[in-house]
């Protein structure tokens, strides 16, 4: 069989990951989830969940990868388990759902560098208008798939981490910069303040849940994408502290993320936190007249930096979106990488066009179903956000953390964290993640999985 290729070395493979996991899950996602829930509560939850939950599921995905040097669903027929390549090929149908939406909104948001870059803060009270221009904005996305493609068909190490070691230390530099910028601005404190301090009688159902929710998709796990990436680790990497590193490199960012928001709409409600722009219209709608209000040069500096970092943490997310998909073509059946890419993006963007549609320009793809107990339709896009996120990302989950456990073995699953780990063995670290491999994650997936779907497609909230 040719050569795979692989990453040529952990930091690499450490920078690559954590480029997936970074991404506008956290600094569109996290910011307006915590405004929207519970604030600074939400954010311990947010904290506890990634450790103690994701954790061991992305130590799993990454050592499935490893042993297999397989894609997602290779790496079951590998182990000798072809029945459970199901999970795996759910696993790449999410990820071609997933890429498909995320590359609409990633266009988007390449778009708004240019809005911003002219100074067209107005854009804030047109965002309905602006997604209506179905050929520009259709075309941003092109642009974006297009970039995206071009990284993954120069392979894993000339490609993806060359990638991600260029964009991740860049990103981190902007986005430190309008931190310190942001708490130069008055009443910036009345909003480090609604983030920091937990207010833990906001702590209701929905905010555990969305908290986990969260975590996951941040963490890129779910659906074999660290599966994949896995596969290219080198055998001598030490996967624990690998993982150990990209869960802090991802809870980091979304951190930073919320302390360069927060202080910006602090400053923006004069310090009374109101309502203003919580929820997904954060970024499009709120962020633009806040850089508006900050006026001239430095205004559309700051807007146009914040949309270039926002470009470049959904590039590194998009890519690994792609190789999913990209790997299991080359691997199985046995097509050149370049040509699997061009034709594999090709067709997750037309897959995407619906999602396109669906903001108002085509009415049947703006109301396109409505769910069982629901007063209104759902739209294209949030359709597949909830089949692929809400639903598919913790039904993988929990089937790849119990086939890990309980169909694998957890003694294989153990003898290949070992590998490169010499101090794994009888350690407390070991302990943890055998219990939660075996039991709490797969318990709290599979019942966050049957709450999701009744609730979001059949209007019965248990909880
Ligand atoms: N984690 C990314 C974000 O926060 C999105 C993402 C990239 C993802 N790859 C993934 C989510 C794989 C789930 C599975 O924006």
């Amino acid at each position: 069989m040719a050569n795979r290729g692989g990453f040529s070395s952990k930091l690499g493979f450490i920078m690559a990951a954590a480029g997936s996991a970074v991404g506008l899950g956290n600094i569109w996602g996290f910011p307006y989830e915590v405004g929207q829930g519970g604030g600074a509560a939400f954010v311990v939850m947010y904290l506890i969940f990634c450790f103690l939950l994701c954790f061991p599921v992305m130590v799993t995905e990454i050592a499935i990868g490893r042993k297999s040097q397989k894609n997602a669903v290779g790496a079951f027929n590998y182990l000798g388990f072809k029945k459970w390549n199901i999970v795996g090929k759910m696993g790449i149908l999410c990820g071609v759902l997933i890429l498909s939406f995320y590359n609409v909104i990633a266009g988007w948001a390449f778009g708004y560098i240019f809005e911003m870059a002219s100074s067209n803060f107005g854009i804030a009270d047109h965002f309905g208008d602006y997604v209506l221009n179905i050929f520009r904005v259709g075309l941003y996305g092109l642009v974006f798939m297009a970039v995206t493609a071009y990284v993954v068909s120069k392979g894993v190490s000339g490609g993806i981490e060359k990638a991600a070691k260029l964009l991740m230390p860049t990103l981190l530099f902007l986005i430190v910069s309008l931190v310190l910028y942001s708490f130069t601005l008055e009443n910036s404190m009345a909003g480090v303040k609604f983030y920091l301090i937990p207010d833990f009688s906001l702590m209701t159902g929905s905010v555990i849940y969305n908290a986990m929710g969260q975590a996951f998709f941040s963490l890129s796990l779910g659906m074999g994408a660290l599966i994949t990436y896995g596969s290219y680790v080198s055998k001598n990497d030490n996967i624990i502290t690998s993982a150990a590193f990209i869960t802090l490199a991802d809870v980091g960012i979304a951190l930073i993320a919320g302390l360069m928001i927060f202080p910006l709409i602090g400053y923006m409600t004069e310090g009374t936190m109101s309502e203003v722009g919580r929820g997904p219209a954060l970024i499009f709608v709120t962020l633009p007249q806040i850089f508006g209000s900050i006026g001239g040069s430095w205004g559309a500096a700051v807007g146009t930096i914040f949309f270039v970092l926002l470009c470049f943490a959904a590039l590194t997310s998009t890519v690994s979106l792609l190789e999913v998909p990209v790997s299991y073509v080359v691997d199985e059946l046995n097509v050149r990488r370049k040509r699997a890419v061009w034709l594999v993006a090709g067709l997750i963007y037309l897959i995407g066009i619906p999602s396109l549609l669906g903001n108002g320009y085509s009415e049947f793809f703006s109301h396109f179903v409505t769910y069982i107990g629901a007063d209104s339709a759902t739209d294209f896009l949030s359709f597949m956000n909830h089949v692929a996120n809400d639903t598919l990302l913790p039904l993988g989950g929990c089937l790849i953390v119990f086939f890990a456990a309980h169909v694998w073995k957890k003694e294989n699953l153990d003898e290949e964290l070992a590998q490169g780990a010499p101090n794994y063995k009888g350690s407390f670290v070991q302990k943890y993640l055998n219990f939660a491999v075996s039991y709490l994650a797969p318990i709290v997936l599979g019942t966050v999985f049957v709450l999701t779907v009744l609730s979001t497609f059949f209007g019965i909230n248990l909880i």
